[in-house]
């Protein structure tokens, strides 16, 4: 398997992946390399890691607490003071080993830290692997809004190496999984059907997966890096999606949904909007809704929670002049940007995820 080339920086996925990354190391004579873990990565993760680094330079681990609710201004703060008591310079590298918090967070703390180190992200779950290590998002949640706080800056390698997904637990492999079905979504209807059949992706087709996925990501973040147009389509379900993961996060008598779950949700509701609003045929929406109930979990809403949740909006990202905008779909693999949807169309499509 081949490296795929971003902007700036290749992610890694031959079996000399390793070698790349030390000689990598090695040619930058950094002065210090600092490892960020979580808590899991720490214990599944880092011993894999470690005995494939070789580095000259000193080794210093530096590990936060796991869970979206760390992924914030304080553990940026803790992982900022000690690069600092350990004398990280500007010739130091951080390399961020986790899933979607580590590489987010890990990736601000870096472009931050004495106005930016380099940093490189090694993605340990599969939503890291095919969507947060690729295309430069970095940030932190502000409270309970996802990823309010942010730059886009770029790593200076990603290495996907499948094995970290051995110890995954099944409901992180299956969020990631949302990722992929959205890529098939919004460019690539042949990728679609075939992911569709969740039962029969095995672990051997899975790295080939995460490669084509990538791809579809990359040539995206390549054409439009700073989401001025076309990669505001990588947020297909997220609009509705991040609202509902925002509120979970934030109620103690709802369950947390990972951020494939919440995600899920929000592609059904948009795939009702889209065949209201942009001609998704009924046929296609109902596929998608049949696809995703069959992978996710269920979730309950009631109308005071929809409420809530709608009120959520206003904090998207994509928003802009007050209007809340979303992409849409016109068929599978066809993504539409910036469409604006009458209040009305939100509680009915949550009347259509409900039945
Ligand atoms: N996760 C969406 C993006 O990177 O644009």
């Amino acid at each position: 398997m081949k490296s795929i080339t971003a902007k700036g920086y290749k992610v890694e996925f031959t079996k000399k992946q390793y070698i790349i990354l030390n000689d990598f190391v090695e040619s930058q004579q950094y002065s210090s390399v600092f490892v960020l873990a979580d808590t899991n990565t720490e214990e599944h993760c880092l011993p894999l890691f470690l005995s494939n680094l070789s580095t000259e330079a000193t080794i210093e681990i530096i590990s936060i607490e796991a869970g979206e609710e760390n992924k914030n201004i304080e553990t940026c703060s803790g992982v900022w003071n000690v690069l600092s008591e350990l004398g990280a310079d500007r010739k130091s590298l951080l390399i961020n080993l986790g899933g979607g918090v580590v590489t987010d967070l890990g990736g601000f703390v870096a472009s931050t830290f004495k106005r930016g180190i380099d940093f490189i992200n090694i993605p340990t779950t599969l939503l890291s692997m095919v969507d947060a290590s690729v295309g430069g998002k970095t940030g932190v949640d502000l409270g309970a809004l996802k990823n309010q706080v942010g730059v886009i800056v770029n790593p200076k390698m990603v290495l996907v190496d499948p094995q970290y997904l051995n110890t995954l637990p099944s409901e992180e492999y299956r969020s990631g999984y949302a990722e992929m079905l959205k890529h098939g979504l919004i460019q690539d209807q042949d990728y679609w059907n075939h992911l569709k059949d969740y039962k029969k992706i095995s672990s051997e087709d899975i790295q080939e997966l995460i490669f084509h996925s990538v791809g579809i990501k990359n040539k995206v973040v390549l054409e439009d890096p700073y989401e001025h147009g076309l990669r505001k389509i990588l947020n297909f379900g997220h609009t509705l999606g991040h609202a509902i993961e925002s509120y979970c996060l934030t109620q103690k008598n709802k369950t947390t949904l990972l951020h494939g779950e919440a995600i899920a949700i929000g592609m059904i509701l948009e795939a009702y909007l889209s065949t209201e609003l942009t001609g998704l045929s009924q046929n296609e929406s109902d596929e998608i809704k049949t696809i995703f109930s069959s992978i996710y979990p269920k979730v309950d809403f009631t109308e005071n929670e929809i409420e809530s949740i709608l009120t959520l909006l206003q904090y998207d990202k994509k928003n802009s002049h007050g209007k809340v905008k979303f992409v849409l779909l016109e068929a599978i693999g066809k993504p539409v940007t910036d469409i604006e949807v009458p209040t009305a169309l939100f509680k009915a499509s949550f009347n259509y995820y409900k039945q």
